[in-house]
């Protein structure tokens, strides 16, 4: 099976080759100038694809469900604006200032850090080997809606049967992968701007609908209680203070932490290289303010279409249900919709899907574009070699839940197998050290005034240049710092 898919992928990424060129009518081996955005609000978009994800319509309405709604929404929002600022602005305008990926962009300031730019390439290296075998699942839940499946998709068992099985999540995971490869392959301006210039707006559009949708509904269970999407959206904004500890707060403040890296793409050299094709002309400023934007703005409505939907049908037992929230609880809430949940369960898993989409575009463009700048080799070869490694990864991965299965404690507490674990290293490890070492690297080697000098190109104003400043050099260190010994389990350790 796993040969069957591999020869397979192989032989489309050949003929799409061999298409392309004969339609071109010319060998095009010779690295060609490098592709970049052609507007500004195609790298809106774009930046914004990257961060509009699996983590925004997932991982943000489950967290903000356990962690006690408004309280993490308000803790996430403080945090978007100052690190999430921060950091996004750091990656866009190194890219940008320097041209390049993150692999050449921090040795070509500053030589001694060149291990930066080096370290930072590896987290899209491991996301990446995880990331299609998510997307897989998704698309496979895609299927099981569209072909009528939703009742099979809603009972226990259906999603932990699907990942342990041999074939299907490598079928999947295949398909997701060759969608993805194929738009790398077309290029920056014709196949990623593109494709996310028409989703973005489209993913917009749907999640409002639902999360419309989902405050109208009311449910009466079995005991007899009525609970109505208003109830639940009460239960999402309003803060929830109850039993609330200081350690309890540190926790909020750490999840909400980790989720803003992974909601927001940075600190793994991926808003470095989409700055690295942006021309000078594009306004930085309000370019990073509108991805923040867009980013929170599609966390929040997906927490106000799932959670007041889990809310009405579950209670709140539904909502601590955590990561098994959109393949288990969901396919549930959609089911006690009845007719209506098979267009809803569409409608959502076709827009994850886009999500997911434009969000592997951007690891694998990373690697791509990187690779390309290292061999000199063409887009197209480097994307096919990529995306055939790529495979061999993620077919490693998919058979972490049979074949290779085995369990690892993390060091911060939780237990993993392989897919977890590639998950730990990236978000939970390398990303705070990353973080870390860059605002040491921006704040006191080569200075924030660096930065703003980016900012301010074509005498456009850094509105936010103090407050840059102040979080670069003090905040993002000392809190990168400890989420580090926090996620690595040493705080744990200590007597006190
Ligand atoms: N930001 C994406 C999300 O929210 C995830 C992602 C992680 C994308 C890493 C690219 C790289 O789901």
């Amino acid at each position: 099976m796993i040969l069957y898919s591999f020869v397979n992928f192989c032989l489309i990424v050949y003929i799409i080759e061999q298409q392309l060129i004969t339609l071109r009518g010319k060998k095009t081996m010779e690295p060609k100038k490098k592709g970049g955005f052609t507007s500004q609000i195609g790298f809106v978009l774009t930046a914004a694809g990257s961060a509009v994800g699996v983590g925004n319509i997932w991982r943000f309405p489950y967290l903000a469900a356990r962690d006690g709604g408004g309280l993490f929404l308000l803790v996430y929002f403080i945090l978007v604006l100052t690190f999430g600022f921060t950091l996004l602005t750091t990656d866009i305008a190194i890219g940008r200032r320097t041209g390049k990926h993150a692999w050449e962009a921090f040795g070509s300031i500053n030589k001694k850090w060149g291990f930066l730019g080096k370290l930072t390439f590896l987290v899209p290296v491991i996301i990446m080997t995880y990331y299609s075998v998510i997307g897989g699942w998704i698309l496979k839940y895609m299927v099981a809606y569209i072909s009528g499946q939703h009742k099979l998709a809603a009972q226990d068992g259906y999603f932990t049967s699907f990942i342990t099985s041999k074939a299907s999540p490598i079928v999947f995971m295949f398909i997701f992968l060759a969608i993805t490869a194929f738009i790398v392959f077309t290029g920056v301006e014709k196949g990623i701007e593109k494709f996310s210039k028409y989703v973005m707006p489209g993913l917009f559009i749907m999640i409002i609908g639902i999360a419309i949708y989902s405050l109208t509904l009311s449910h009466t269970d079995a005991a007899g209680v009525t609970r109505t999407g208003l109830d639940g959206l009460k239960v999402y904004l309003i803060p929830n203070f109850e039993g609330l500890t200081f350690s309890k707060f540190l926790g909020i403040l750490l999840d909400a932490m980790s989720q803003l890296f992974f909601s927001l793409s940075v600190s793994m050299g991926i808003m470095i290289t989409y700055g690295s094709y942006v021309k000078k002309d594009v306004n930085l400023n309000k370019s990073i303010a509108q991805v923040e934007f867009f980013d929170t703005g599609v966390a929040l409505l997906a927490g106000m279409m799932i959670i007041p939907a889990i809310y009405v049908f579950m209670g709140t037992d539904g909502m601590a249900s955590g990561p098994s929230l959109m393949f288990v609880s969901l396919p549930k809430v959609f089911e006690s919709m009845g007719a209506a949940g098979v267009v809803v369960g569409i409608i959502f898993f076709v827009m994850i899907l886009f999500a997911a989409l434009t969000s592997c575009i951007s690891i694998m463009e990373t690697l791509v574009g990187t690779a390309m700048n290292i061999f000199k080799t063409s887009r197209k070869k480097t994307s096919s070699v990529i995306a055939i490694i790529s495979l061999v990864a993620a077919v490693v991965i998919c058979l972490g839940y049979n074949v290779f299965y085995f369990e690892l404690k993390l060091p911060n507490g939780s237990t993993g197998q392989l897919l977890d674990i590639m998950d730990y290293v990236s978000n939970s490890f390398l990303m705070p050290l990353i973080s870390f070492l860059t605002a040491i690297f921006v704040g006191w080697v080569i200075k924030p005034k660096w930065i703003q000098e980016e900012m301010e190109v074509g005498a456009k104003k850094f509105n936010r240049a103090k407050l840059y400043s102040f979080m670069i050099k003090f905040v993002v260190p000392v809190i990168m710092a400890v989420l580090f010994f926090q996620s690595t389990g040493i705080f744990s350790k200590l007597p006190f």
